[in-house]
């Protein structure tokens, strides 16, 4: 993970009103990095992190993102300069929006291989007083752990049709991987704004509050709160210095604030649940920070996909973006893979992913086109599930198909944006996604025309 320090970036003259809404400001390139950034010039206190009296005015305040005295190349914090500190708000009250929690049950669960369309959007006009924001329009899927255990995972998706209005979120439970897969989100953080668009994806630490903005109006896309050690590049071996996700095409955005006062509500997840408080002002006036603990994006597009040049087919760690490691070696708590456009080019050799059963459990998504395991009935905005030891593959179609594919030419995948959620535990679909009328009964029937090949004399 790179430490280098990036130099202070040019700033903006100080507003001359005191009714300032925040702009984006461009990123920082780099992964974990000690950034340093203000919005206006000298807001950064030199030589130390809690001077007597912060610049213009200004609250110090520490944000740590893990323990203090965690080991120095896994240590995050940022030291924020702001216009208040966070604890000026109202008190918390229970918050409904029953769609959205971590209660993954602990019943029998289905060890059924288990498919969905895309989650319905809303349908009420964007702006409209029925209209559905982020937080409203977060729906679980499914999960493991606990953010009480420090592990695990919630998977979500979310159907918005609304900007957040007066309202600003942050998950103390975890950090939030935030996966596009129809519109734009201009989302505006504590730290900075990010403009994230389908085929990147955005990490808001735990934390950090941050509202969402749709810049296309009505929005779809997926969520993974991770309960557990924070999401990190993998490890290369023998790959080498280079490859999969380089950390140089990592954003973490310039500060960037806002000096509002009004009427607010600040939504809080915290141990499962949804709280909210009054807020007299804008949280997201933070106008100078550093530190390493800051949202980021990336863009998959910029995945430097490794695979086979000689024969079979390698295992899909070599797709990790992503890893939040456990403290088993080698077994994820969660890793975030993806299945990007790529050359396909080995010898004698079914080329679509294989039949598997894995100890792991495999949450998948689709942002964009087709996934080349499956001829049909995996759509953008849908999402499949196969547990723990649950038998999966390609459907008959596709494998009829690649078992008689010419060989003889590399075959290039463009149109594909495939994504998985894998996580060391059984992944608990939740009760509403289990019964939702969008999940697919007849997903076993992708197997059932599999014809018997088997013929004891003849070997080919
Ligand atoms: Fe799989």
């Amino acid at each position: 993970m790179s430490t280098a320090a990036n130099d202070i970036d040019n700033v903006i003259p100080m507003p001359s009103t005191d009714s300032v809404r925040q702009r984006p400001r461009g990123y920082m390139s780099g992964f974990g990095n000690e950034f340093a950034t203000e919005a206006v010039a000298g807001a950064l206190p030199e030589g130390q992190n809690s001077p007597q009296r912060a610049p213009f005015g200004l609250y110090a305040e520490q944000l740590s993102g893990t323990a203090f005295t965690a080991p120095r190349k896994e240590n995050r914090r940022s030291w924020l300069y702001r216009i208040r500190p966070a604890a000026m708000h109202g008190a918390f009250s229970p918050f409904a929006q029953p769609r959205f929690h971590n209660d993954f049950g602990d019943g029998p669960v289905s060890p059924d291989q288990l498919r969905w369309d895309p989650l319905p959007l809303p349908l009420s006009e964007s702006g409209s007083e029925g209209g559905v924001d982020f937080v409203d329009g977060l729906y679980t899927m499914a999960g493991n752990g606990s953010a009480a255990g420090q592990h695990g995972c919630g998977i979500h998706l979310y159907a918005a049709n609304r900007s957040m209005q007066g309202r600003f979120f942050y998950n103390a439970d975890g950090e939030t991987l935030i996966v596009p897969q129809l519109g734009r989100l201009l989302i505006g953080t504590e730290l900075g704004a990010l403009e994230v668009e389908p085929m990147e994806v955005a990490v808001i630490p735990r934390g950090i509050r941050f509202r969402v903005e749709l810049v296309d109006g009505a929005s779809r896309g997926y969520v993974c709160e991770n309960f557990g050690a924070l999401l990190r590049l993998p490890d290369l071996g023998p790959i080498g210095s280079n490859g999969l996700a380089n950390p140089r095409d990592f954003s973490t955005p310039h500060a960037s604030y806002e000096d509002l006062e009004g009427t607010f509500e600040l939504v809080a997840k915290f141990q499962g649940h949804l709280w909210r408080a009054d807020i007299g002002h804008s949280p997201l006036d933070v106008v100078a920070w550093h530190g390493n603990f800051a949202p980021y994006k990336y863009d998959l597009r910029r995945f430097n996909t490794i695979g086979s040049i000689s024969f079979d087919h390698p295992d899909p760690s070599i797709f990790t973006v992503l890893t939040s490691p456990s403290d088993t070696p080698g077994t994820a708590n969660i890793d975030f893979v993806i299945f990007p456009p790529r050359w396909l080019v080995a010898q004698h050799t079914f080329r679509p992913p294989w039949f598997h059963r894995n100890v792991a459990s495999e949450f998948m998504g689709l942002v964009h086109g087709v996934y080349d395991a499956k001829a049909g009935g995996f759509a953008p905005g849908g999402a499949s599930l196969h547990n723990c030891m649950t038998g999966h593959g390609p459907d008959a179609e596709t494998f009829e198909k690649a078992s008689h594919a010419d060989l003889s030419k590399p075959h290039v995948i463009t149109d594909t944006m495939a994504f998985m959620f894998e996580t060391r535990a059984v992944i608990r679909p939740a009760a509403q996604a289990f019964d939702a009328a969008h999940r697919q009964r007849d997903y076993q029937a992708c197997w059932a025309g599999l014809q018997k090949h088997f013929d004891p004399v003849g070997r080919d």
